[in-house]
């Protein structure tokens, strides 16, 4: 990452497919784009065969006159390597780089994502075409920054990804006894006499190795980052000098190791579609912006939302104006330098022609439209929030937890305890806790900087190695006081348990030994000594130096510790073997950052349903106010809403469903009044 993403404005758009429209249409939108003052498209995401519609002749007329009228019209744009959509031809001539799932079935041209990722003839094609594109636009000044693909998250198990494989695993374990030992093949007779012998994980008799699963998720997520890096460096040898993004994608899979993604790109970017409409969608668009800006280590680019609906199983439900543009306002007060959407026209065929869009069928003549042209006047008035501070972080978080693809995969690997768990699932309600509580919170990687972070949750990492322990050990000894909760440090990075009692990894840095890791049917509820509920898991554990904080009260596990603390150097290390229930956990941890001063962003705010976060800037904070509850609130700052213009001096009403932005000098005191 080289330093922040700072454009002079909130950039305000979305995915632009001109392709697939006439030129008359291609002015309307662009009348529209200038009614809604939409400063930013993607264009060329989807875009291969206009590109190139056979193999290696160009066609760049029609994105020529595109860019020439966007640019007349004073519109700026992100362009894509439209690597993400094979063409036909591409198919036909090599088929060989279709991608193959587990069972051996490869699949066939007709959708998106038809490639096999390791596929030679994919690799060079994708270089050539990122290549041409840099050299023709490489230094066009409405150029904002390049999308590298699209969503990069397509598997594959063929020949080349074997090919791939195997010499990445050469890499990683250097003989094949290193390998035969961090996979446990003693077990079912699966000894390799050479790195020939090893396949990608495919449809198999009966449960797969996980350790060789979860190996083949890092080397998918490695081959992945190679080719966009690849693509990355044609677009350099070009000499466009253009920051380089690739959209993530959350929350419904996860197939690339974020951290080491981001260490590539010159700023991170996200596609947020979020899975509720219930009142936990305020919830999630936290926390994919906290983990977005984590991984960016500062501003970020919001690449795709969907502006009017949520999908929840197999309904399109509306999002409503409002809250869409609430919505906004969370991601940006979190470190958005966009409000960018897939996409600007609704498509009138094609596989997502009922995705929502910024010009919907109905046309510009509508009430989608007409909140779209809202939010365009909203975002101008936040061009002072792009700048960075001189130094410190964005948002001023306390709290870190733990997160890392590692922990994603192992779980998903067959045959654990319990098949009802996930990661994200956990992840999502740790930070769920803290944002009930209006308490802000960063993500951090193993290994990373813990220098801000009093608390340090790690939810639900089964695999930790070495490094992770003695990292772990380090943070407590200084003082840090950390919360380690079930399912973690179970495994070596191998997915080796670690034996002689659970959570074998971090026993000694917890104090505790368990023996049996015991869980709960479905519907089972308990409750533990402190009054919190629990449900899904409980373990046999006894302490080792640890004191007690709460017991079991049922069954043969009464009086048995459930959550302990151990104290090493000048910190703490709890933990938790049993899982909360979210209330119970909401409590629980707000307790526990309470005990150790660390508080909300605005006191009093989140229980009336007001999201506070004070998202830091050059020489001001400013103070995202966004009310997601039901009775109209007032608060009092020394400085007025960028929004409107209002002084909050004498107190300021935010009516429900509203929002406001505070103008503060740094760390000037804002307060909640009470009606
Ligand atoms: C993704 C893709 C888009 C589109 C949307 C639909 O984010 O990047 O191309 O398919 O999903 O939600």
């Amino acid at each position: 990452m080289t330093g922040a993403f700072a454009p002079s404005q909130i950039l305000f758009g979305g995915d632009w497919s001109p392709e697939q429209w006439d030129a008359a249409t291609w002015d309307e939108d662009l009348d529209l784009m200038r009614e809604a003052r939409v400063n930013t498209v993607t264009l060329g995401v989807f875009s291969w065969s206009s590109l190139e519609p056979t193999e290696g002749a160009f066609v760049t007329d029609w994105l020529d006159e595109v860019l020439e009228r966007l640019t007349a019209a004073g519109i700026g744009f992100f362009l894509a390597t439209p690597t993400a959509s094979p063409p036909p031809w591409f198919t036909r001539a090599h088929p060989d780089a279709l991608p193959v799932r587990p069972d051996g079935t490869r699949l066939t041209h007709g959708s998106r994502d038809t490639y096999a990722i390791s596929a030679p003839a994919y690799r060079e094609a994708a270089r050539r075409i990122a290549r041409r594109l840099a050299e023709r636009y490489g230094d066009h000044p409405g150029l904002r920054g390049w999308h590298l693909h699209n969503e990069y998250g397509t598997l594959d198990h063929g020949p080349h990804a074997e090919t791939a494989f195997r010499a990445w695993l050469e890499t990683r374990y250097g003989t094949i006894e290193a390998l035969n030992a961090a996979w446990s093949t003693a077990f079912w007779s699966q000894g390799c006499a050479s790195f020939a012998e090893i396949t990608p994980p495919r449809a198999t008799q009966y449960l797969p190795n996980p350790s060789q699963a979860i190996d083949f998720r890092r080397f998918s997520s490695d081959e992945m980052l190679a080719a966009m890096v690849e693509q990355r460096e044609e677009i350099r040898a070009a000499g466009s000098t253009a920051p380089v993004t690739t959209n993530f994608m959350l929350p419904t899979w996860n197939h690339l190791e974020q951290w080491s993604w981001a260490a590539q790109e010159d700023v991170v970017s996200l596609d947020h579609y979020l899975d509720t409409d219930g009142p936990d969608a305020e919830a999630h668009v936290a926390y994919g912006s906290d983990l977005a800006r984590s991984w960016s280590g500062g501003p970020w680019v919001l690449m795709e939302q969907n502006a009017t609906g949520i999908r929840v199983d197999g309904r399109t439900l509306a999002k409503g104006a409002e809250r869409m543009i609430r919505h906004c306002l969370g991601y940006i007060a979190r470190g958005s330098q966009s409000s960018l959407f897939f996409q600007w026209r609704q498509s009138a065929g094609g596989a997502e022609q009922w995705h929502g869009a910024l010009v919907p069928h109905a046309g510009g003549r509508s009430r989608v439209f007409e909140s779209v042209a809202t939010l365009g006047g909203l975002l101008e008035r936040l061009a002072p929030v792009t700048a960075p501070p001189a130094e410190g972080p964005l948002v001023r978080a306390e709290v870190g937890i733990l997160w890392h693809a590692d922990g994603w995969w192992a779980l998903e690997t067959p045959d654990l305890p319990s098949s009802h768990l996930s990661y994200s699932a956990e992840v999502r309600a740790t930070h769920r806790s803290f944002w009930r509580a209006g308490i802000p919170t960063d993500f951090v990687p193993p290994l990373g900087d813990l220098s801000a972070h009093r608390l340090l949750v790690v939810p639900a990492h089964y695999p930790v190695s070495d490094e992770e322990v003695a990292w772990l050990e380090e943070y407590v000894e200084g003082g840090g006081e950390l919360v380690v909760t079930y399912l973690s440090g179970l495994a070596d990075e191998h997915l080796r348990i670690a034996t002689g009692g659970y959570p074998g990894r971090l026993r000694d840095l917890l104090g505790v030994r368990g023996q049996e890791l015991l869980p709960l049917p479905d519907g089972e509820r308990h409750r533990l000594s402190d009054g919190s509920e629990i449900q899904e898991w409980t373990e046999l554990l006894e302490t080792e130096g640890a004191d007690v904080l709460a017991t079991y009260t049922h069954g043969d596990l009464a009086g048995r510790p459930a959550i302990t603390r151990a104290r090493r150097g000048a910190g703490g290390a709890v933990y938790v073997s049993a899982g909360w229930t979210q209330e119970s956990r909401d409590r629980r941890l707000e307790a526990l950052a309470s005990a150790l001063g660390i508080g909300p962003t605005l006191p009093g705010a989140a229980a009336a349903g007001l999201e506070a976060v004070r998202r830091r800037g050059d020489g001001a904070d400013h103070l995202f106010l966004l009310h997601h509850g039901e009775r109209p609130l007032t608060v009092r700052a020394p400085g007025d809403d960028l929004l409107t213009g209002a002084s909050a001096r004498e107190g300021l009403r935010i009516a429900p469903g509203g929002a406001t932005v505070l103008s503060l000098a740094p760390d000037a005191p804002v307060e909640l009044l009470q009606d």
